[in-house]
C-alpha cells in the first residue's frame, strides 16, 4: 500500500464515488501503470500522482473539483498529454490528481448556418476534423499530434499549427466555453456569438492559461468553407532572406489563399532523410532551406495551379527560389507535409535536444538566425541546430542539438540553461517571445520573470490570486 495520508484516502473515496471505481486510478490497483499520465511526451520528467481520475461529464468535473478544493488537493488537467513544456503530468510529489478529459469526448452539436462545432474537452483533435469534414466543413487547427492531442489541451495551451497564417491560432478559432471553475462552479460560456462586448474577455483569459484558472469541460469552435482546391509546394530557398521575400511574394499573389508557410532547416530536413529514408526528402541536400507553401482556392484546381505556377516563376526570376516541386496529386501533397511533420520524431531519434518555440517580427528573423547561430558556435563550438517552423508566422523552433559524437542526455543537462538564456536574451533584443506556441509549462516558469513585462506579470498574479486563491489548479505552472 502506497503511504496515503487519511484526507487523501477519504478524496480518493470520494472521486470513487463520483466517477465511478473503474474511472479512478492508483499506484495501489492491482498491477497498476500510471506513466501513460504521469511521463511528459519528450521523456524529460516522470512525475507521481495521487490518482488519475476521468470524469465522464461536467458535472462529475464540477464535483470532482468540489471535492478537491475542500481539501487542498492539486488538480493537474490532462488532454492527450502531448505538450511539449511539462504542464499536463503531476510532479514528483504524489499529492497532485491528475484529471484526464479523454472519456469526454463527444460532439455535441454542428450548427451550419452559424458555421460552429461544440465539442467536449477530451475529443482528439483528428476527430473534431473529421466530424468537421463530414458535415462539408474544415476545422483547419491541424499539427503534428492531431492524432492524439485534444481540443481541451489545444485551447489550454492556445497552439499554433501549420495554418496560423490564415486562419490564426486555437484562440481565433474559438466563439465559446464551457469552464468548470477552481471552486466547482460551471460557467455555461458555450455562445457561438462573434460579437458580444458585455464586459472581460473570460473566454480569451482561459484560453492559453494551461490549465491554471479553469477547467475547459466544452468548446465551441468555429467552421470553415471546405477548399475547393488545396495545392503543395515544395520550394529549395538559398536563404532565410530569401524564405522572407518568398513569404512576400506569395501574400501578395495568394492573398487569402495562403494557408501554409513553412520553413525547414538543411539539417533539419538531413535527420528526417537519416532517420526515415522512405520519405524521399526533396531537395534538401540543395540550399541551406527549404520552404512548404500550402495554396487554399475558392475556385478550383486549375485556378490554383495557374496562381501557384506563376508565383513560383516570379519566385525564381527574383532569385529567392531556385528551385521547386509542386504536388501533382492529394497523396503527393500528404507525403510532403509528412515530412514536415516528422521532423520532431527524427529530432527524437537523434537524441535529447533542447527546444524553443519562439517569435519574433518575420522581417527580423534573418538578422536573428545569423546573430543567434554566430553566437552559439561561438559559446558551444559544435551544437547543430534543428531550424524549422512557421515562418509565416514568425514563429521558429530553433532547436539545439548536442554536437555529433557527444552524449545527448549530458549535453542537456550541461548546457540547457547557457544555451535558453543565450537564445532568450536574443529573442529579447528582437523584440520576440519566448513561447509562441508550446507556452511556459514547468519548463519556462523560472525564465519567464526575466523576460515578461514586470506589469503584465503582476496583472497575471493578481488574476490567478482572484480565480484560484487555493493554488489548487496546475500549481507550479505557468506562474511560479
Ligand atoms: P496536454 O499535453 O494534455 O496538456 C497541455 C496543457 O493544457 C497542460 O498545461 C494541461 O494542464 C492543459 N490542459 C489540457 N486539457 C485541458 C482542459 N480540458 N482544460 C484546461 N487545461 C487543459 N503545439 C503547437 O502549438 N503547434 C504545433 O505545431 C505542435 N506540434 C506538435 C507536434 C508533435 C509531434 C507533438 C508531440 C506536439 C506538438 N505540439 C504542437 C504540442 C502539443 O501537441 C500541443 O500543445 C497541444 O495543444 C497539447 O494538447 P494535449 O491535449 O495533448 O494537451
Ligand atoms: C511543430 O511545429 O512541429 C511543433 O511545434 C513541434 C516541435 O516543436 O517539435
Ligand atoms: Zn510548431
Amino acid at each position: 500500500m502506497t503511504d496515503q495520508t487519511p484526507t487523501q484516502n477519504a478524496v480518493i473515496a470520494q472521486l470513487r464515488a463520483i466517477c465511478g471505481q473503474a474511472n479512478v486510478l492508483t499506484h495501489d490497483d492491482p498491477g497498476a501503470d500510471l506513466s501513460p499520465w504521469e511521463q511528459d511526451w519528450r521523456k524529460r520528467v516522470k512525475g507521481r500522482s495521487l490518482a488519475v481520475v476521468r470524469p465522464g461529464n461536467t458535472q462529475e468535473v464540477a464535483a470532482v473539483v468540489k471535492a478537491c478544493a475542500s481539501t487542498n488537493t492539486p488538480i493537474v488537467p490532462q488532454g492527450g498529454n502531448t505538450g511539449l513544456v511539462v504542464g499536463g503530468v503531476p510532479d514528483g510529489s504524489g499529492t497532485q490528481i491528475v484529471m484526464s478529459m479523454t472519456r469526454m469526448n463527444a460532439v455535441r452539436a454542428i450548427d451550419p448556418a452559424n458555421l460552429t462545432i461544440t465539442v467536449e474537452a477530451g475529443c482528439v483533435l483528428q476527430n473534431l476534423q473529421a466530424a468537421a469534414e463530414h458535415a462539408g466543413f474544415l476545422f483547419p487547427l491541424s499539427l503534428g499530434a492531431e492524432g492524439s492531442c485534444t481540443i481541451g489541451g489545444n485551447l489550454g495551451t492556445n497552439a499554433g499549427g501549420t495554418q496560423v497564417v490564415r486562419y490564426g491560432n486555437t484562440r481565433e478559432l474559438c466563439l465559446g466555453l464551457e469552464v468548470v471553475t477552481a471552486q466547482g462552479e460551471v460557467w455555461h460560456g458555450l455562445t457561438g456569438l462573434r460579437k458580444d462586448n458585455t464586459g472581460y474577455d473570460l473566454r480569451n483569459l482561459m484560453i492559453g492559461s494551461e490549465g491554471t484558472l479553469g477547467i475547459i469541460t466544452a468548446a465551441t469552435m468555429k467552421l470553415y468553407p471546405q477548399p475547393a482546391a488545396q495545392l503543395t509546394a515544395w520550394a529549395a530557398v538559398p536563404s532565410m532572406d530569401a524564405a522572407v521575400q518568398l513569404l512576400g511574394l506569395a501574400h501578395q499573389r495568394l492573398g487569402p489563399g495562403l494557408t501554409g508557410f513553412e520553413v525547414m532547416g538543411q539539417f533539419a530536413l538531413s535527420l528526417v532523410d537519416k532517420h526515415y529514408p522512405q520519405l524521399r526528402v526533396p531537395l534538401w541536400q540543395e540550399t541551406p532551406w527549404c520552404v512548404l507553401l500550402e495554396n487554399s482556392d475558392s475556385e478550383n484546381e486549375t485556378h490554383a495551379r495557374g496562381q501557384f505556377e506563376a508565383l513560383l516563376e516570379a519566385a525564381l526570376d527574383a532569385g529567392c527560389v531556385t528551385n521547386a516541386v509542386v504536388a501533382e496529386n492529394l497523396t503527393q501533397a500528404k507525403g510532403l507535409w509528412h515530412i514536415r511533420e516528422s521532423i520532431t520524431l527524427a529530432q527524437v531519434q537523434e537524441g535529447q535536444n533542447i527546444k524553443h518555440d519562439i517569435s519574433i517580427p518575420v522581417s527580423r528573423i534573418p538578422a536573428f538566425v545569423a546573430d543567434t547561430d554566430a553566437l552559439l558556435e561561438r559559446e558551444v563550438p559544435g551544437v547543430r541546430l534543428v531550424d524549422f517552423g512557421h515562418l509565416g508566422d514568425g514563429n521558429l523552433h530553433y532547436n539545439v542539438q548536442a554536437p555529433k559524437a557527444a552524449d545527448g542526455p549530458a549535453f542537456v543537462r550541461t548546457f540547457e540553461d547557457k544555451i535558453n538564456t543565450l537564445v532568450f536574451d536574443q529573442v529579447k533584443r528582437f523584440g520576440g517571445s519566448i513561447s509562441a506556441e508550446h507556452g511556459v509549462g514547468e519548463q519556462k516558469v523560472n525564465k519567464l520573470p526575466l523576460y515578461k513585462d514586470p506589469t503584465a506579470l503582476a496583472m497575471m498574479r493578481a488574476i490567478k490570486q482572484t480565480l484560484d486563491p487555493q493554488n489548487i489548479l496546475n500549481p507550479g505552472r505557468v506562474l511560479a
